[in-house]
């Protein structure tokens, strides 16, 4: 049976998909309990979401728009780009390693992906991106923090890239993980007509599960992506539930401060085992592991479950852990150290 989404690694801890592993703010399930009929019954309205979550990004209302999880944000982005004024020979730029959207939605459009690889230790390749702009650009993803990797592009580097696009091509930096460290290029949007900011409300607030991410841009960027994006996008109880995360501004502090201190650990463990990592500014953290399978399959026997990035060409042998809550992240590396004892016995 062919079945859409990911599939159930089952019963255990999921680090596999950088979830928010200790679940959304208490106020978030008391709005959703609350929710009255007519929430459920009519269409939604977005106004008091637009702009409480303008309010929170501190951007104009006009350069807001709501998308079903960022995942969606990101298939418009190339929509409203590229697939509706129809270009035909268009190129988007991927730096690598990278989330799989940016292909997908490249393909899904008929443009052409041009990828770049890393430089070393997966620092960012500004001179290579650069090089690779031509006048088929349409669309230039930039990830920070790297899913994957969890390193950061430095905001000099984004603005000598979005300084190099004016030339017809947009620039979308996917800021998902933003709030576990580095800092949000939304200060700088103002300069730059031509880019895109993508945020979540998946990761750092825990609604993965109600799927309510954003794209901010000036008119330019945004409004061919607004004018593909379906008008009910958003289901209303994903609304209320983004109203009341907003609202519990202690939440997001509290986790982050228990994400630094899981990453502190898993990199202490690494060291211990002897495994090459990336210290990491998000809620994951890449390490290479060599053969990964054995060590997947023994830590989801184990109930653990992370991620497999061996297939991917540009990283070998390496898994990613989501960093979450201290105490998960304590079970995990337990498991691992087990794991690898068993191993090297
Ligand atoms: C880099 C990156 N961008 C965007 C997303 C999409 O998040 P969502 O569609 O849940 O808002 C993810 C989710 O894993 C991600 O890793």
């Amino acid at each position: 049976m062919v079945i859409q989404g990911y599939p159930d690694p089952g019963e255990g801890l999921r680090l596999h998909l950088n979830e928010n592993t200790g679940g959304c703010s208490p106020r978030v399930l008391e709005a959703i309990r609350n929710a009255r009929p007519s929430d459920v019954s009519t269409y939604p309205q977005y106004r008091e979401a637009v702009l409480a979550t303008a309010r929170h990004f501190d951007v104009n209302p006009d350069w807001v728009l709501l998308t079903n999880g960022l995942d969606e944000g990101i298939l418009m982005a190339a929509v409203g780009h590229i697939a509706k004024p129809r270009i035909h020979d268009a190129e988007t730029i991927i730096p690598l390693p990278a989330f799989d959207p940016y292909p997908n939605s490249t393909r899904a459009v008929g443009a052409t992906a041009i990828r770049v690889p890393p430089d070393r230790d997966y620092a960012f390749p500004t001179q290579a991106v650069l090089d690779a702009i031509t006048p088929r650009t349409r669309m230039i993803f930039l990830n920070t923090p790297n899913n994957p990797t969890g390193q950061l592009i430095p905001i000099p580097d984004l603005v000598r890239i979005s300084e190099a696009a004016t030339q017809g091509s947009i620039v979308l930096i996917d800021e998902a993980y933003i709030e576990f460290g580095g800092t949000t290029f939304l200060p700088q949007l103002s300069r730059f007509p031509n880019v895109l900011v993508g945020r979540t409300f998946s990761k750092a607030y825990g609604l993965a599960g109600m799927r309510v991410g954003v794209v901010i841009g000036q008119p330019q960027a945004l409004d061919p992506v607004r004018s593909v994006t379906l008008p009910f996008n958003i289901n209303g109880v994903a609304l209320t539930a983004m109203h009341a995360a907003l609202q519990d501004t202690e939440f997001l502090p509290r986790y982050a401060a228990q994400v630094h201190e899981s990453r502190e650990r898993l990199y202490a463990a690494f060291r211990r085992l002897g495994f090459e990592y990336w210290p990491s500014a998000a809620n994951y953290v890449m390490v290479r592991v060599g053969e990964t399978r054995p060590i997947i399959e023994a830590l989801a026997a184990r109930k653990i479950h992370v991620r497999d990035r061996s297939k991917d060409p540009t990283t070998p042998g390496c898994i990613r852990m989501t960093a979450g809550m201290i105490d998960h992240t304590n079970a995990a590396i337990e498991a691992l150290e087990e794991v690898m004892a068993r191993q090297t016995r």
